[in-house]
């Protein structure tokens, strides 16, 4: 196993009415800043429940945070913090409000222009220069609230960049199953399928000797192949939200990744495809993910034997039960709703891989992945073989 330190500070409050507790958890003596997306915290009462349980707080608002945030959005809630001098942000909605939280937590004391932190990936190590943020989670898929990265988009490049360091988890977390009932089916199947493929980032590997994360990831795995179908028909049922929210929590918050090699090449090229297209993040990952395993079998194979050995229960010799195991992926995906192919998704797609290699070596990424031999022209395969 290789060496690993284990920081994650996130206060996780999980359960049904547990929205209530934000008062317990928020600061007295400051502005707050309620920071949310394009409205659907009106429409569900998540909204009537945080402002109920804030009575009293200094509250200003911050709405229209768009899904893949933007950073000329960002900037404008930067803005405002400074000006009203707020102390505290609450970031009500999914990956992409919190992400923007995120963003703007660490661009309001940033001493340079705040496009920096996104082109040259600084990372944010020190608490006191960030504002401080708390969660109310509404959509179970990226493990954002109970993890220090983000993603943000510039529209004016139309690139797609991380963020992230120690500084930037959050405060607190609150984390309602019961909220996912408002959720459009199609956010739902996205939900899962991109907790799946975190799983898979970190988990689709190459054979190492850390036990327990394999055991973890494989049982996160199965959990959402378990209550996947069922939970997209019915978000109501609270055994079936609770198992979805936690898995979604727990394929992401770290925990899976300590001491194991892990990959992330599909998300870099997926966040290629939102960028592009505005494909969903976790339809790009659908795309993406079983062509790169096809196109980097050799090295995956092992890895992949297991996962369809002890996962989806394949029988056969290792090569077989490595390839059925790709296809296990496949279907699941598309019972998830998935188109997995990039055509099936944009219009004018030519030159699509030309651009992202282009893109990629611009940044220097010559090579991602476990082994860093996902070489641009891997890359180019994997886009092809995805039109
Ligand atoms: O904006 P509102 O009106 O709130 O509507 C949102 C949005 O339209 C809606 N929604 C959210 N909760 C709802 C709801 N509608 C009804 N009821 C509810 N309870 O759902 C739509 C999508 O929301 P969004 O936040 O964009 O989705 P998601 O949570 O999937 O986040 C995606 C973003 O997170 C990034 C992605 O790249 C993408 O930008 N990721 C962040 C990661 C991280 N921080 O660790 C890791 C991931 O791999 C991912 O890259
Ligand atoms: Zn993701």
């Amino acid at each position: 196993m290789n060496n690993f330190e284990l920081y994650n500070p996130v206060n996780y409050i999980f359960g049904r009415g547990q929205i209530a507790k934000l008062a317990e958890v928020t600061p007295k003596n400051t502005k707050i800043l309620l920071a949310y997306g394009g409205g659907s915290i009106f429409k569900n009462g998540v909204y009537d429940q945080v402002k109920t349980a804030l009575a009293g707080y200094d509250c200003i608002e911050f709405g229209g945070i768009e899904p893949n945030p933007r950073y000329e959005t960002l900037m404008k809630a930067v803005e405002l913090i400074r000006a009203e001098n707020i102390g505290f942000v609450l970031a009500i909605g999914g990956g992409s409000v919190i992400d923007g939280v995120k963003f703007i937590s660490a661009a309001v004391n940033y001493p340079g222009d705040a496009i920096e932190i996104l082109k040259q990936r600084i990372l944010f190590k020190d608490a006191s220069v960030c504002v401080p943020f708390g969660t109310v989670l509404t959509l179970p898929a990226t493990g954002s609230e109970m993890n220090s990265g983000a993603v943000v988009t510039i529209d004016a490049t139309q690139e797609k960049l991380t963020l992230g360091g120690s500084a930037l988890f959050p405060k607190f977390s609150i984390v309602d199953p019961t909220v996912i009932a408002s959720l459009p089916k199609r956010q739902l199947q996205n939900g899962v399928v991109d907790a799946f493929t975190h799983v898979m980032e970190q988990y689709l590997t190459y054979p190492h000797d850390a036990q327990l994360q394999d055991r973890i990831a494989e049982s996160i795995l199965q959990t959402l192949i378990e209550i996947s179908p069922s939970v997209v028909e019915n978000p109501t049922d609270y055994k079936l939200a609770s198992n979805f929210v936690w898995s979604a929590t727990m394929a992401l918050n770290g925990l899976i990744q300590k001491g194991v090699p892990s990959d992330w090449a599909t998300h870099m090229i997926g966040h290629e495809l939102t960028a592009l297209y505005e494909i969903d993040h976790a339809r790009t990952l659908a795309i993406i993910g079983p062509n790169l395993y096809r196109v980097m079998f050799e090295t995956k194979k092992e890895k992949l034997a297991q996962y369809g050995q002890r996962v989806w229960n394949l029988t056969g010799t290792p090569d077989e039960i490595a390839k059925a195991a790709i296809d296990k992926t496949v279907n699941f995906f598309h019972t998830m709703g998935m188109k997995t192919r990039i055509s099936e998704n944009a219009e004018n797609i030519e030159g699509t891989a030309d651009f992202i290699v282009q893109r990629f070596e611009e940044r220097g990424w010559l090579g991602l992945g476990e082994r860093q031999n996902v070489t641009l022209e891997k890359v180019r395969e994997i886009v092809t073989l995805s039109y």
